[in-house]
């Protein structure tokens, strides 16, 4: 049996939402959504991401939470006392070990695109895309993917930020660096859309941000939306839990949970009005994929006034926003290892770091010296990104939907949620039936797509 350590416990109800909105918004919001809503024709995709996150993504989040706040433990050890309270197999401990894989793999192939932004921001404010030709950004990037050394200094310079803040604990570390973090992303952010608003015209982006055009929809759309809101939720990997394990027993968790979710779906958007001014004000084109934050707009930098600095800024941004959620990767490594084997936190941290740097380092080593390597048909770095964000996330955001929904005592999920009578029916209606349904359906199409 799980040994109960003494734990920490959030300062505040504001600490524990600034965390779980650094942990949500990360990447997937910044990086990734643009690009996607790039990809898939625009606002049609926004729309089925918003409905997805309100019938799938929220109610498992909460249940996620949910299920920390009552297990109070590392996700392994919590899956098992659950199990043992609630008459379960003692299989679903499977889960929490499922998750901790998924998130080795996950913080060591985030820290590398991370490290292209901490690179971004250095090169930005020396002043390299200044002035220079749109081939002479492209080649830069290009050399700069084709140099495994350069790749591994900002990986490395990225694991160490992630896992020091880690090492200093829940209360010295976590939250004090998403107290400052979060806030500051979202003034960084703020100030790029009004800069866009003062200098370029909107017209263009927010009809392709906001106007469906619903004759394009088709299911592998509705498969990456619901996929995606997932990933950005964090749900399904155990670090939603582990961070519910820090909740005092008193704090409900229903309505911080529909604000953080409300934030990041505006910084995703907000994100969308961040970038396609600038793309669209260039003639660039919107669908140039993962490349379009580092290929694409420094060509729009360095034409712009002052863009050297709009440039630092914007890289920042990615950069806080990836460390808030690689903390929320790595911590739930830590916890385990710190609760179950003993470990002193500083070790633990360093053996989680050492863990996901070796997979990062596989992961940097695909974009060259192993770029024509395939399994099956899959890039190294494909199979690193898409095994735990396509596979682990929606097993794991199955289980905790199905575990939250039919075995949690009804009573004990109220008591924990704090929602009214109607919103909690409603929840254990979407927990029940709505998310598992999707979840199940999204993973078995995109097994057989
Ligand atoms: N939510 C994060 C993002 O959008 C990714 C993440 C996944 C964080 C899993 C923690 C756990 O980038």
């Amino acid at each position: 049996m799980p040994q109960v350590t003494p734990r920490s416990q959030w300062g505040s109800r504001f600490a524990f939402m600034m965390a779980v909105t650094g942990a949500a918004v990360g990447l997937g919001n910044i990086w990734k959504f643009p690009y996607m809503v790039g990809q898939n024709g625009g606002a049609i995709f926004f729309i089925l991401y918003l409905i997805g996150m309100a019938m799938v993504g929220i109610p498992t989040l909460m249940a996620e939470v949910l299920l920390g706040k009552l297990g109070r433990q590392n996700a392994v050890g919590t899956w098992q006392t659950l199990a043992v309270r609630y008459g379960a197999s003692r299989y679903w401990q499977g889960i929490g070990f499922l998750g901790m894989f998924a998130l080795v793999m996950i913080l060591g192939f985030y820290s590398v695109v991370a490290g292209w932004s901490v690179a971004y921001v250095v090169q930005s404010g020396r002043g390299l895309f200044q002035s220079a030709s749109i081939a002479e950004i492209q080649a830069f990037w290009d050399a700069f993917l084709r140099s495994p050394a350069d790749l591994l200094l900002w990986h490395s310079a990225f694991m160490i930020l992630t896992l020091s803040v880690v090492a200093l604990g829940v209360r010295e570390g976590i939250e004090r660096v998403a107290k400052y973090l979060t806030p500051a992303l979202f003034l960084m952010l703020i100030f790029l859309v009004v800069y866009n608003v003062c200098t370029v015209d909107m017209g263009e982006s927010a009809t392709f941000l906001l106007a469906p055009d619903w004759s394009k929809v088709n299911r592998s759309m509705v498969l990456a939306a619901i996929g995606q809101d997932l990933f950005t939720l964090a749900v399904g990997a155990g670090a939603m839990l582990v961070y519910g394990s820090y909740l005092a027993p008193k704090t409900t968790i229903g309505g911080s949970i529909l604000v953080v979710a409300a934030l990041d779906a505006l910084v995703a958007l907000l994100a969308g009005f961040a970038i396609f001014p600038i793309v669209f004000s260039h003639g660039l084109s919107p669908a140039a994929g993962p490349d379009l934050m580092f290929k694409v707009l420094p060509i729009a930098f360095s034409e712009m006034a002052g863009g050297r600095w709009i440039g630092v800024c914007f890289f920042g941004l990615l950069l806080f926003a990836a460390w808030t959620s690689s903390i929320s990767m790595a911590e739930p490594l830590v916890a385990f290892l710190v609760e179950r084997l003993q470990l002193r936190r500083a070790y633990a941290a360093l053996c989680v770091g050492a863990l996901s740097w070796s997979v990062g380092i596989i992961a940097l080593l695909s974009f060259n010296v192993w770029v024509d390597v395939h399994i099956f048909n899959w890039g190294i770095f494909q199979l690193i990104t898409d095994i735990p964000t396509n596979i682990c996330l929606p097993i794991g955001a199955f289980a905790v939907a199905v575990f939250a929904g039919w075995r949690v005592k009804a009573a004990d999920a109220q008591a924990g949620m704090g929602l009214g009578r109607v919103a909690f029916s409603l929840w254990r209606f979407l927990i029940r039936w709505v998310a598992p349904g999707a979840i199940a359906s999204i993973f078995i199409a995109g097994l057989l797509l």
